[in-house]
């Protein structure tokens, strides 16, 4: 099965880096791609992307809900899809925690980037705190059922889902391969109650937290999803083609 494979460079790497980082990772890639590689880069370095593979999928980290305004130091779903950005993480757990963004204010995020073309990773996940106190199934739930207020069947297929445990993220601490088919169960009965069978079964889920080319072989083999969202290993090209690989 065909899995993809998403980077968030997230507030790392001047523009100059990411071209250097580019130069590597073109030379590196497979000639037989038959894999999905989207890398998210910071905005500064996102006109870059043109250098980039033409297989690879130029992605962003953020973007303002708003169509275009008195935003100040904020970027609009236009001026990503004029750098030909194709796909947009929303609802990063980083964004939630430190930037106060709520469950409504994703949905408007989705909302707004579907109705620009892009194509959304939504990205759900429990704290420790919430693990341990058995709120995960719930967790997910409400910030499924919030973030998808009034996003419609069809438009589904234009989102990712990334179940990123937030005691994952960063942490070395991988989530085991039964925690994650638990998650995705969670959230495939979300999409089901809220849509489908058949929109809960196409519906494509990610996993992210803390992968390397080492735990990510284990990972990987799990049927329950269909790809990785990779932060600190994807910084390294050579590191992140042996994760794709
Ligand atoms: P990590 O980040 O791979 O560095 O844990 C993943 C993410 O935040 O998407």
């Amino acid at each position: 099965m065909n899995k993809i494979f998403i980077a968030n460079f997230k507030m790392n790497k001047t523009n100059d880096e990411v071209l250097e980082y580019i130069n590597e990772f073109n030379k590196l890639i497979p000639k037989n791609l038959s894999d999905e590689i989207c890398i998210c880069l910071p905005f500064t370095a996102l006109c870059n992307g043109k250098f980039l593979d033409e297989r690879v999928v130029l992605g962003a980290q953020n973007m303002h809900e708003q169509e275009f305004g008195a935003f100040t130091g904020e970027i609009s779903a236009d001026m990503l899809k004029n750098l030909n950005v194709g796909l947009v993480i929303l609802g990063h757990s980083e964004r939630r925690n430190y930037f106060n963004e709520s469950n409504e204010k994703i949905n408007k995020k989705i909302k707004t980037a579907l109705r620009h073309g892009l194509k959304v990773v939504l990205c759900v996940g429990e704290t420790k705190f919430q693990r341990n106190s058995k709120k995960t199934n719930q967790v997910l739930k409400s910030q499924i059922e919030e973030a998808l207020v009034g996003i419609y069947e069809n438009e589904l297929s234009s989102v990712i889902i990334a179940y990123e445990p937030v005691w994952a993220i960063g942490t070395g601490e991988v989530a085991k391969n039964g925690d994650i088919s638990t998650a995705v169960k969670v959230i495939r009965d979300v999409i089901s109650n809220l849509y489908s069978e058949n929109a809960s079964k196409n519906q494509k889920i990610i996993y992210g937290g803390s992968l390397t080319s080492e735990t990510s072989k284990n990972i990987l083999k799990n049927d329950d999803i269909c790809g990785a969202l990779i932060g600190g290993a994807s910084l390294n090209p050579n590191e992140f083609i042996k994760i794709i690989s």
